[in-house]
């Protein structure tokens, strides 16, 4: 690539620096110098400089962009085509959040996998995702595309999601680059409004909200996005201390690091560049690679490279790591790699994905309420269906934009199908209720103020109750929702999210009990949104509730502190019952093994999720009640007991301190194992081991 640069002039090499919109380059351009293109100000001559694309519809698409650009650029450096493939291509899988819940990596790696294998087919090369970012605030309608509230699972599943899309080389067919998101802490923004502020310490940023990123690092993404907001009052897109200290040196991220979209400019609205120059030099001495949808390296920064103002070697190491990119993935033995009209019409939404598709949303639908066992239904009994979503075949969920909700069926498709559904209420042994939110409710720039479960519907279903029927709610939503009002009204809750392609098929598949339900929530679900963020992993407080006699300690005097379901809660048709935790010695100075028996006290087989957390008691800064340090989903057949054993390595018992070192001190630490965040047994451990 050495030889390749040294021929490239700095105004190319800027170029591959520039990313922009396809429409760039299938318009009449000579007539169409005129909209967005003229907004970006970029001349013909430029365009055909840049050096990636995003976002593409279809293969013909692809072909056309790359053809038309290599026809009319003097290097003849392919274009690299990236786009927003979140949680499937046209075979749509859970949202992420409902993945999350899945509590298995694995599925995280299958969608990806698949999803990797459609959108290549239509010449993409990278894709934007995982996001990493810890959320907390359902008011942000991104939340859907997180995995939740833990550093942990989202080390985990951000580390699949890119193993993935990656397939450990990217230079194979059907592989896509993952660009993880959004560096860093943007599940943070104040009241969880769309790109709002963040303020956030470092020692949070190290204790909580690196995780995820980190995973993504260590499975080998190949970029990294950077967020929106502020750090320590600097964008994060010209933050030097976040990009190059902690992200580079510190995480050891060696890929591309790409802006969201016009992040650049925005720099200048943050009250930070004065110019469209100065955002342009804040970012590239920043080291920041490519910017998102704006022209302003190229535009800005040629002079400053061509009179030495500024060191070649900026850009060079820039341009090389795009160039090597390309390289890798492929672009210059074929700039057409992967992309084809035949296999995409193979591949795209074949019988094989669809049925993984489905495994998937099985996996990801959270029981929060059975009461009396009213679920699953008995095959025989006659179902009143009703509700707004009924109908409705928007079931992708946000960020499915290659998805196409014709192909998908409606409940009332598959209910049909597959139970003995009535007209009238009367007639009925249950009524089944399809409510919550509407799938263009979440999603980027849909946060909201009120996430109560929508009023109408509540009203709806005290109406039906007078009937005396046992009532099943199915909510789809993507974010929690505050269910403190309806829960009460209702015997079975099942937590659908938006489940993607086969969400219909999904639900009414565990109605009827072809599926056990077995998600585990990997966010909090408030009483209220006034207690919002309500985390399982906080911070103790010098007074916690209920240690004092007297009213002065934490808390409301209109709610509990808790939320309404806590992290890591999920129920089964199965009933699973712990043991008391065995372990041989608790004073320890080395990984050690720590048991338990599990039984399913049931006939129902079924999965469930075991969460090992861990509680520093006293350290050098204060640490969380409680950590989600390991998980294992395991099958249990009916009435079988399994003994599981988890290795509790010493690194679960490090930290940061709040001068950025990692520590682990000798003393007492808490061992909770358990169903939920709060279901747990527990065992204290006296580490006398190595200190750091
Ligand atoms: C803005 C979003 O914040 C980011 O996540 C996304 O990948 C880009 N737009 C590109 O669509």
């Amino acid at each position: 690539m050495i030889s390749l640069l040294n021929k490239m002039t700095v105004e190319e090499k800027l170029g591959q620096l520039v990313q922009i919109a396809p429409f760039f380059f299938v318009r009449d351009l000579k007539n169409e110098l005129y909209g967005p293109a003229t907004e970006l100000g970029l001349s013909l001559e430029q365009i055909f400089l840049t050096g990636s694309v995003l976002g593409i519809g279809s293969p013909e698409e692809m072909i056309e962009v790359q053809k038309r650009y290599l026809d009319n650029s003097r290097l003849k450096i392919p274009l690299l085509f990236m786009a927003d493939i979140i949680h499937g291509y046209q075979t749509i899988f859970p949202i992420p959040l409902a993945m999350a819940c899945s509590f298995n990596p694995e599925l995280i790696k299958t969608m990806a996998r698949i999803s990797a294998v459609e959108a290549q087919t239509s010449g993409i090369h990278i894709t934007f995702s995982p996001m990493a970012d810890i959320v907390r605030d359902p008011r942000w309608g991104r939340v859907m595309e997180s995995f939740g509230e833990d550093p942990y699972l989202n080390y985990v599943l951000s580390y699949y999601a890119v193993k993935g899309y990656q397939n450990d080389n990217i230079t194979k067919e059907g592989s896509l680059g993952a660009c993880a998101k959004h560096f860093a802490g943007y599940g943070l923004v104040e009241s969880g409004r769309e790109y709002n502020t963040v303020d956030i310490s470092e020692y949070a940023l190290r204790q909580y909200f690196l995780a995820g990123y980190q995973g993504a690092i260590d499975a080998g993404a190949v970029m990294m996005m950077t967020s929106f907001n502020l750090f320590e009052g600097i964008p994060a897109t010209m933050n030097e201390k976040l990009l190059k200290e902690i992200l580079r040196k510190e995480m050891e991220f060696k890929g591309v690091i790409i802006s969201d979209y016009n992040g650049l400019k925005e720099t200048m609205i943050h009250g930070i560049s004065s110019s469209e120059k100065e955002a342009a030099l804040n970012c590239m001495k920043a080291g920041l690679d490519i910017e998102m949808v704006s022209g302003n390296y190229i535009l800005r920064l040629k002079e400053d490279f061509d009179s030495g103002k500024l060191p070649m070697s900026l850009l060079d190491e820039a341009c090389l790591r795009v160039l090597n990119l390309k390289k890798e993935i492929g672009l210059f033995d074929n700039p057409f790699k992967g992309v084809s009209r035949d296999k995409h019409n193979e591949v795209v939404l074949s019988k094989k994905h669809l049925d993984e598709a489905l495994k998937v949303a099985y996996e990801s639908i959270v029981l929060l309420k059975n009461d009396k066992d009213v679920l699953p239904i008995i095959a025989k009994n006659k179902v009143y269906a009703c509700g707004p979503n009924l109908h409705t075949n928007n079931l992708n969920g946000a960020w499915s934009w290659h998805g196409k909700s014709n192909s998908n069926e409606t409940y009332h498709d598959v209910l049909k199908e597959k139970c003995n559904i009535v007209k009238n209420f009367e007639e009925s042994d249950y009524i089944v209720y399809f409510g919550g939110e509407k799938f263009n409710e979440s999603g980027e720039a849909k946060s909201k103020t009120n996430i109560d479960f929508p009023i109408e519907q509540l009203e709806e279903i005290i109406k039906l109750k007078e009937m005396s029927k046992p009532i099943i709610l199915v909510i789809n939503a993507g974010r929690p929702l505050v269910l403190t009002a309806i829960e009460k009204h209702v015997d079975s809750i099942l937590y659908s999210w938006f489940l993607g392609t086969k969400n219909a098929l999904a639900v009414v598949g565990t109605l009827i009990g072809d599926n056990n339900p077995s998600g585990k929530l990997a966010i909090s679900f408030p009483r209220a949104l006034g207690q919002v963020p309500v985390y399982y992993n906080h911070l103790p407080t010098g007074r916690p509730k209920n240690d004092y006699d007297n009213e002065y300690t934490t808390g409301y005097i209109d709610s509990e502190n808790d939320p309404l379901y806590c992290f890591g809660f999920g129920l089964s048709y199965s009933k699973f019952e712990y043991d008391e935790l065995i372990i041989k010695e608790t004073t320890v100075e080395d990984d050690f093994t720590l048991k338990i028996n599990v039984k399913n006290d049931s006939f129902m087989p079924g999965f469930e999720t075991i969460q090992l957390y861990i509680k520093d008691t006293y350290a050098h800064v204060s640490r969380p009640v409680k950590e989600l340090k390991s998980f294992q989903k395991i099958w249990f057949n009916s009435n079988e007991v399994k003994e599981v054993s988890f290795k509790i390595t010493k690194e679960m018992f490090e930290y940061f301190d709040n001068k950025s070192k990692r520590k682990i001190d000798h003393g007492e630490f808490i061992v909770y194992v358990g169903s939920s965040s709060s279901n747990v047994k527990m065992v204290k451990i006296n580490y006398v081991g190595k200190e750091k």
